[in-house]
């Protein structure tokens, strides 16, 4: 039996689903022109004595056009860390339901479900970082609202298999959240032209990673209609402030470098791996299809050590689920790159 529309208000809490969200000055009108003795602003005009628009509008219908989502099916965050937060609190009873995430992967699913008191359940990817379809399926119980899929993951940088996405999409009754912050650096097409086909599909994108914006904070999801209307009743009245609108508009409308810079990191990427791979001592780096790559090698820790005290700062990932001796790399410019090299090269002699 596959997710239908009606199971969206049956997954929310009930607490959600009866809520009266506040409802701010600037909802209740929307005009342009007035004279707004309605919001308790100071009314000498300056860039930011208004409140923001609560809904982003004009940002929606700009970034609408790049991504080919409508705005009604876009919810705009404090980064995505807002949007993994709002799903927990929607649809998670602390201390009774629980989340699945894959893993490895992005350290705030845990985070978040520990600052809600829900349990997060992991489950270990494959040893190439590919989904266990059938570990993941058998996770899932009653109480099972979100599973949090990364792709490119974080730390390893590779594509999961739409296919298992897919077969985990159709069987879960709960909401999949598919995190893709790192799509833009990827080799082939994230799902959001499937949103349509699955309405318990929630996907999660970023202005921090390829748009170069990450002191912005700005973060998307994308989902059906209801999912989101859930959100911006949770949410913060006016959680995207002025000064990160205008900016994000701005450089939507006027940045032409966006492409040039993801392609340039991309062979970065590669000439950074052909370089190192040679070296005896560099024991596996894997497919990266993000802006980074976790290089297995001899004597991680000392390695990371000796590129702080040349302040070169990487993230030591050993800890990981099977990524022992690993670390995270990110592509940086042409030159940090050649510094990094030589460090490594350096290191090992
Ligand atoms: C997989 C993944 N998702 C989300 C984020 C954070 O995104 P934001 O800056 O939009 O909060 C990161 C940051 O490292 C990440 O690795």
């Amino acid at each position: 039996m596959s997710f239908t529309t009606n199971n969206i208000n049956t997954l929310v809490r009930d607490n959600i689903r009866t809520l009266k969200p506040y409802s701010s000055a600037r909802n209740e009108y929307k005009g342009k022109q007035a004279v707004f003795l309605d919001a308790n602003e100071n009314p000498y005009e300056s860039l930011y004595n208004r409140y923001p628009d609560p809904l982003q509008a004009e940002l929606k219908q700009e970034i609408s056009r790049i991504k080919g989502v409508a705005s009604k099916n876009m919810f705009l965050g404090n980064g995505s860390d807002e949007a993994i937060d709002l799903l927990f609190r929607i649809f998670c009873e602390p201390g009774k339901d629980n989340v699945l995430s894959i893993d490895p992967s992005y350290g705030m699913y845990e985070v978040c479900a520990d600052i809600n008191n829900i349990e997060l359940k992991k489950v270990l990817l494959t040893p190439d970082f590919q989904i266990d379809l059938n570990a993941t399926i058998n996770a899932i119980d009653a109480n099972t609202k979100l599973l949090f899929l990364c792709s490119p993951n974080n730390p390893s940088g590779n594509m999961l298999e739409k296919q298992s996405i897919i077969e985990l999409l159709e069987s879960f009754q709960g909401i999949v959240v598919l995190d893709e912050a790192y799509i833009d650096f990827a080799n082939s097409e994230g799902m959001v032209s499937d949103l349509e086909r699955y309405p318990n599909l929630v996907i999660m994108q970023t202005f921090s990673k390829a748009w170069g914006l990450a002191g912005v904070r700005l973060g998307m999801a994308f989902a059906h209609e209801q999912i989101i209307t859930y959100m911006n009743y949770v949410k913060y009245p006016y959680n995207i402030n002025i000064l990160t609108q205008k900016e994000v508009l701005k450089q939507l409308r006027s940045r032409s470098n966006v492409e040039t810079q993801v392609n340039e990191i991309k062979s970065e990427r590669t000439k950074l791996v052909h370089t190192i791979e040679s070296n005896e001592n560099i024991v596996k780096i894997f497919h990266s299809e993000a802006n980074f790559i976790l290089v297995k090698c001899k004597r991680s820790r000392e390695l990371y050590e000796y590129l702080v005290e040349r302040k070169v700062i990487v993230r030591d990932r050993s800890k990981q689920a099977l990524c022992e001796d690993c670390l995270r790399i990110t592509i940086g410019t042409p030159k940090e790159n050649k510094a990094l090299v030589e460090y490594i090269k350096e290191f090992y002699a």
